[in-house]
């Protein structure tokens, strides 16, 4: 995989990220036995582990990496790690303990995160936690004994200059516009931006725009996500309204979308009751476009649940939302079997591939996917 081949073997290698490799080489440096572990966390893609593993390179140090999802208990991690943190070796090899996922430690192992604490504290090596969502509650104790370390999306001129570089290695030639394509789309995720060439390149010496057909499956699914964000955390009338331009999904899908998560985005009382007034109009207007014919008034149903939905905030919302896939959706059982399937196909992949879900999801989906598609 290019990914793999590509992986930055140094720390000068990893594109962007000049803060978080800054703070994260100041921790490092300065580390010293029982010190403060580091949580590092960000979007999919943009090289939280492999600044690790670049730094460890350079240094010459062996990287000890868990999933925590894949023991759920701090009392297995102990177990499994809970000896060799505490281990002076002086002559060996220095290491590293890389812990990732540590928010997907089950939420009943209640004292779980002290015993986590107990690790960091005994621990005669830098011991790194990588979250998913670094504002779980689950974590907040794991958080207090770590510095943080925030790694950002790449921009899309630093993914451009990477995919290009790689087009140049191995002998591909190529239009601007398919590697504008990818980089654009990628938003911000390298790893989504290589894997997508890589799959367009397949025994090819040329690729163009032509190709942009085989790369629409992520983008359709991360669409519904930008208009929501747009919606809840801006204030604009203009792009709240146009959000919900680019995505594929029906309109009254995405009215589901916006009804589910309200209350996950808005904190006052009052903004959450204008936003349903807004929502009841919108669906009021839907009712009279569709029972009338009278297409005309769709508009109004969208602006409704846009606009209307934007505007009923007192203030913009900064903060960190997970949006949940809407209930009604599912109990309407309108994907509900191909997701079940899915799941289930996930969860077996994971367990004969020994890795986590997320990895299955992330790394090897995108080429499975591809691979049954030309039935192979
Ligand atoms: N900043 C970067 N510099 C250079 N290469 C990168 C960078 N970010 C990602 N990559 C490329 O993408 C691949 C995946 O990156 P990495 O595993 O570091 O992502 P991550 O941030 O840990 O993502 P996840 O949250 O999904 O685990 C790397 O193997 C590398 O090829
Ligand atoms: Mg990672």
């Amino acid at each position: 995989m290019w990914t793999q081949k590509y992986q930055p073997k140094n720390t000068k290698e990893i594109v962007g990220q000049e803060k978080a490799k800054e703070s994260f080489l100041k921790w490092i440096k300065n580390w010293k036995s029982g010190g403060k572990a580091a949580l590092i966390y960000g979007p999919n893609g943009v090289g939280k582990t492999s600044l690790v593993y670049a730094y460890a390179k350079e240094n010459g140090l062996d990287v000890i990496e868990l999933n925590a999802s894949d023991y759920r208990t701090a009392q297995k991690i102990d177990e499994v790690i809970g000896a060799s943190v505490k281990q002076q070796s002086l002559f060996k090899k220095g290491k590293i303990f890389l812990i990732d996922e540590i928010d997907g430690l089950s939420s009943e192992d209640k004292g779980g995160t002290n015993e986590i604490v107990k690790i960091i504290k005994e621990s005669n090596y830098p011991i790194i936690f990588i979250a998913n969502d670094p504002w779980d509650k689950k974590i907040s104790k794991i958080k207090e004994n770590c510095v943080e370390i925030p790694f950002s999306s790449l921009t899309y001129w630093d993914i451009l200059k990477v995919l290009k570089n790689i087009c140049e290695k191995e002998g591909i030639k190529h239009d601007d516009e398919i590697l504008k394509y990818i980089a654009k789309i990628s938003e911000g995720d390298l790893r989504a931006a290589i894997n997508d060439l890589e799959k367009i390149s397949v025994g090819k010496k040329e690729i163009s725009k032509k190709d942009i057909v085989y790369i629409s499956l992520r983008e359709k699914e991360s669409n519904v996500f930008d208009a929501l964000k747009i919606i809840f955390k801006s204030k604009s009338a203009l792009s709240s309204k146009s959000s919900i331009e680019n995505t594929d999904k029906d309109l009254k899908e995405v009215f589901w979308w916006i009804e589910q998560n309200i209350v996950n985005e808005y904190e006052k009382k009052e903004e959450i009751a204008e936003s349903y007034e807004m929502l009841s109009l919108a669906d009021l207007y839907l009712r009279r476009a569709e029972t009338k014919r009278s297409y005309k008034l769709m508009k109004y149903f969208i602006d409704f649940m846009t606009i209307g939905v934007s505007l009923a905030k007192k203030q913009e919302y900064k903060k960190f939302v997970k949006y949940e896939y809407p209930e009604n959706i599912k109990y309407l059982g309108i994907t509900k079997v191909e997701r079940k399937d899915d799941k289930e196909m996930i969860e077996n992949l994971a367990k004969e591939l020994h890795c986590s879900t997320r990895k299955i999801k992330t790394q090897y989906l995108p080429y499975l996917k591809f691979l049954s598609r030309n039935n192979k």
